[in-house]
């Protein structure tokens, strides 16, 4: 059985509810617009190979496509344990609980890689959005440990649910749901918070077609198995200040 990953969410009363990501009725989603759970898929490396907990190197950023084919995500394994039960906010004042991180010390954590201000993200050619290591300090934040994004100098707590702490952006990153199975490997399995899939779809239709052949085969789903390697392979140059 999978050690799932809980969630507690508000209510159609307001009142907040412990379920299970699997377990989210459509009436509770629809009240709540900030969890949806998408195809289980689990984490492999570029030689096809299941990948495990135990396999993550600390602070470094891993990107994988989740849920569709072009939408990245960015895991680390932040070595230290993750803040529990965090209430964030959408800049719609719409509130939810991110419940930390997965693993045994609770360090793994897994966001959705479009910055919530204007949709900067990884591509093949750059990224200006990535996880900054504890001991660096960079233009938009005076402390490491975060989420920045240098296309307008954003950052984001990475032990908190990416919750936005400085800058334009004016929501938190959205999660990417993980689960791990008994034997260590690693499922994503949905999305809380507020993501930004709808606008990123409309806003990059030359860049689809570049990487995807086009915004239909962009917007599919992933199924099974999503392929994770080092942002330093998934794309050329990172952007930093
Ligand atoms: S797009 Fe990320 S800070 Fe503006």
């Amino acid at each position: 059985m999978d050690r799932r990953n809980f969630l507690r969410v508000v209510g159609a009363t307001g009142a907040l509810v412990a379920i299970s990501p699997s377990t989210i009725s459509g009436r509770l989603y629809a009240s709540t617009g900030l969890y949806e759970s998408y195809e289980r898929v689990q984490l492999i490396d570029a030689q096809g190979s299941p990948i495990k907990l135990t396999d993550l190197k600390k602070e470094t950023n891993y990107v994988f496509n989740y849920p569709y084919v072009a939408t990245p995500t960015i895991l680390l394994d932040l070595e230290d344990t993750t803040a529990k039960d965090v209430r964030l906010k959408s800049e719609y004042g719409e509130e939810y609980i991110w419940k930390g991180g997965v693993g045994e010390g609770r360090t793994v954590v897994a966001y959705s890689a479009i910055c919530s201000h204007q949709l900067a993200h990884p591509t093949p050619d750059d990224s200006f959005l990535q996880y900054v290591q504890k001991d660096k300090k960079t233009m938009a934040c005076d402390h490491g440990g975060v989420m920045v994004c240098s296309s307008h100098l954003s950052s984001f707590e990475a032990k908190e649910g990416c919750k936005n702490i400085s800058g334009p952006a004016s929501e938190p990153l959205a999660s990417i749901v993980l689960e791990i199975a008994d034997d260590d490997t690693i499922y994503a399995v949905g999305v809380l918070g507020p993501d930004k899939f709808h606008e990123y779809f409309k806003a990059f239709k030359p860049e689809f077609k570049k990487y995807y052949e086009g915004r239909r085969k962009a917007k599919k789903k992933v199924k099974t198995s999503a392929t994770m390697v080092e942002l330093s392979q998934y794309t050329k140059e990172i952007i930093q200040y």
